[in-house]
């Protein structure tokens, strides 16, 4: 790998690097996996005692041969997503089913298929092959990648990508993820890397800004207007944390939901006036496993309207789950919009149907981001109107600690991890126009 990270020291600034093309490619390379035979480690644990640490290995891979419109990057660092945390405790499936499965759709596909799954769906590089039927991209280019993956053969996702029966999340539901030296993307995954940020940061937004992006502001998801009260889960946490900074930029009244002061603190960094710390007002949504608490919804409800002066959320911004998706449904504005992503604290959710019909309420699901909603996210990040919220960084021998963290909740906005970057902060091109946003890209560092 040194002469590849030879020739991306060597680059004077953003865009190509020439002759990247005719750099060797290397047979093999360090990936962070978890292994098929090792599925079953945390039978009868509990969810939270099972470690990511033990789980997700490092070790050498074959470089696999690029198919029909894929490239190859060099990876110069990737961050820790959520998925990988459900990839490395096996919940709520093994990810060696999702491989069999993709495996099965063709003889490319079939790659996909093997007893390690190189995990990861975030990544900075630069592209150092591309396959057959690739002209947008060359080798040389400093891209970013974001996560979706999809065939493109049925007529279903043509309007809206993310619609395509065969949608995977790379490094998620396909191998070959970002967490290692080198990554196989399809090429119409890449967008260009900002150059006013180093690798981690521009790696780190990728999979939740889009997802943000895409729940929030897009028509596919709340699609989010001046003046909305928006509530946001998990607000200075990986998705919140984008959410948050959407919210302040159109216009939007977040009301962001965290659980201590530093977090607290960090949405107000942000420019989020309204914050509820979940912890120190004690709301406990469920008097016991079975049993939901009502009262709790309505204490909670009323320290909305206390924050607002009146008002109730036009939005709820959900991923938490079973835990809170019951007051969210409630506190939701009459003909409001929970969209909901995820569920975190499990994916049984109760919520009372009598407020969400008699009060004209919306539930929506929304998943990642098509690849228009992707590049438009992306946008945001290179134009300076939504910043990387990367709080500590990691190497890729430490990913399954930095991936413990997040599973912990231990962490701050994002956690990053550098591949073949040997240091932190290269990689950064325009210094004029990160001067003019250095201390929004550094909100997060080190809380
Ligand atoms: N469908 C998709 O495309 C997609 C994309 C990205 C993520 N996700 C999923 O979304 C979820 C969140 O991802 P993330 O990257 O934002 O994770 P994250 O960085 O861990 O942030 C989640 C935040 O949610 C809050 N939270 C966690 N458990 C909670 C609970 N029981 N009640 C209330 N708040 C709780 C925490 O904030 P406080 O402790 O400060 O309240 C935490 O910081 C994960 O399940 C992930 O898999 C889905």
């Amino acid at each position: 790998m040194d002469h590849i990270l030879e020739a991306i020291g060597a680059a004077e600034g953003a865009g190509r690097i020439e002759g990247f093309g005719e750099l060797p490619v290397p047979e093999s390379y360090r990936g962070v996996v978890v292994r098929a035979d090792e599925t079953a480690m945390f039978d009868g644990l509990a969810t939270k005692d099972k470690d990511p640490r033990k789980s997700l290995h490092m070790q050498e891979v074959a470089t696999p041969d690029l198919g029909p419109g894929e490239a190859l990057i060099a990876v110069m660092a990737s961050a820790i997503n959520y998925n990988t945390v459900w990839t490395s405790i096996f919940e709520p499936m093994s990810t060696f089913g999702f491989l069999q499965r993709y495996g099965k759709l063709s003889p490319l596909t079939r790659r996909h298929d093997l007893p390690y799954h190189v995990v990861g769906s975030d990544a900075a590089g630069v592209v150092l092959r591309t396959g057959p039927g690739v002209t947008k991209w060359q080798p040389g280019d400093q891209v970013v990648a974001h996560c979706l993956s999809v065939e493109l053969e049925d007529a279903a996702g043509h309007d809206d990508t993310m619609l395509d029966p065969q949608q995977r999340i790379w490094g998620f539901e396909t191998n070959f993820g970002g967490l290692a030296e080198l990554a196989v993307v399809k090429a119409n995954q890449l967008m260009p890397k900002p150059a006013h940020l180093s690798w981690e940061e521009a790696a780190s937004p990728g999979l939740v800004n889009s997802t943000a992006y895409r729940q929030l502001v897009s028509h596919h998801g709340a699609d989010m207007k001046q003046g909305d009260v928006v509530l946001i889960w998990g607000a200075s946490g990986g998705l919140g944390s984008y959410a948050t900074q959407m919210a302040v930029n159109g216009g939007a009244i977040p009301v962001c939901v965290v659980s201590s002061p530093q977090k607290a603190e960090l949405c107000r960094r942000m420019g989020a006036e309204l914050v509820i710390d979940r912890s120190a007002e004690g709301y406990r949504f469920w008097r016991d496993e079975h049993t939901p608490d009502p009262n709790e919804w309505k204490r909670f409800g009323a320290r909305i309207r206390e924050l607002t002066g009146g008002d109730d959320p036009d939005i709820v911004f959900e991923h938490p789950g079973r835990e809170t998706f019951g007051a969210s449904v409630f506190v939701a504005k009459r003909g409001g919009t929970i969209v909901t992503c995820a569920s975190t604290s499990g994916f049984d959710h109760h919520y009372d149907n009598r407020y969400l019909w008699m009060h004209l309420k919306r539930i929506v699901g929304s998943h990642f981001a098509n690849y228009r909603e992707a590049w438009e996210a992306n946008r945001l990040i290179d134009r300076g109107l939504v910043h990387p919220t990367l709080s500590k960084v990691f190497s890729l021998e430490q990913t399954g600690q930095a991936t413990y963290e997040v599973h912990r909740n231990a962490h701050q906005g994002k956690v990053g991890v550098l591949a073949l970057a040997p240091q932190e902060g290269l990689g950064i091109y325009d210094s004029e126009k990160r001067a003019r946003h250095e201390e929004a890209i550094n909100r997060f560092r080190g809380v």
